[in-house]
């Protein structure tokens, strides 16, 4: 191989491989909405059938995925979506606090609590490309 020949390949090695970093960059934050989106219906549908224990265990999937929601905002340097994170993180332990007491109720007015984060968060740093996906707006 000729020098000219391997310096060709590996600038385009380092091409391919700073495409593939940006999209991993995004595809993580993508993976936990949709893991969020599915999880939180499951709970309104838990709560509506009184189902106590069902709830729980969504609110603790929940939790969880807020805290990761949470990680991803901190370094961007953006309070208010950590904040809408966290919210919505201290929100899923009280549904999931109340939903093991069986008082749905309660469970039901954290929900609440919730989806106002969600939304809030949406409102403010996510963006319709118009083409059925969405990015983020840091
Ligand atoms: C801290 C901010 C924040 C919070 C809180 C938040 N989201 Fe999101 N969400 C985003 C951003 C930004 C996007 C767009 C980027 C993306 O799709 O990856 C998004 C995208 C989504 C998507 C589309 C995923 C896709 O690409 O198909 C769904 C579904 C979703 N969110 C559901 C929810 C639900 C349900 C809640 C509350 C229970 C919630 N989100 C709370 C910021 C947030």
């Amino acid at each position: 191989m000729n020098r000219q020949f391997s310096l060709i390949i590996i600038v385009i090695a380092g091409v391919f491989a700073v495409g593939i970093a940006s999209a991993q960059q995004h595809r993580p934050y993508n993976q936990i909405m949709k893991d969020i989106g599915p999880t939180f219906a499951s709970l309104k549908k838990n709560l509506d059938a009184n189902s106590g224990a069902g709830a729980a265990e969504d609110a603790a999937k929940l939790e969880k995925l807020f805290a990761e929601t949470e990680a991803f905002w901190a370094p961007l340097n953006t309070g208010d979506a950590v904040g809408y994170a966290k919210k919505a993180r201290e929100a899923s332990a009280a549904v999931g606090a109340a939903a093991k007491n069986n008082d749905m109720k309660a469970a039901q007015t954290s929900y609440t609590a919730i989806q106002k984060n969600c939304g809030n968060c949406h409102l403010a740093h996510r963006e319709d490309t118009g083409k059925d996906n969405y990015i983020i707006r840091p």
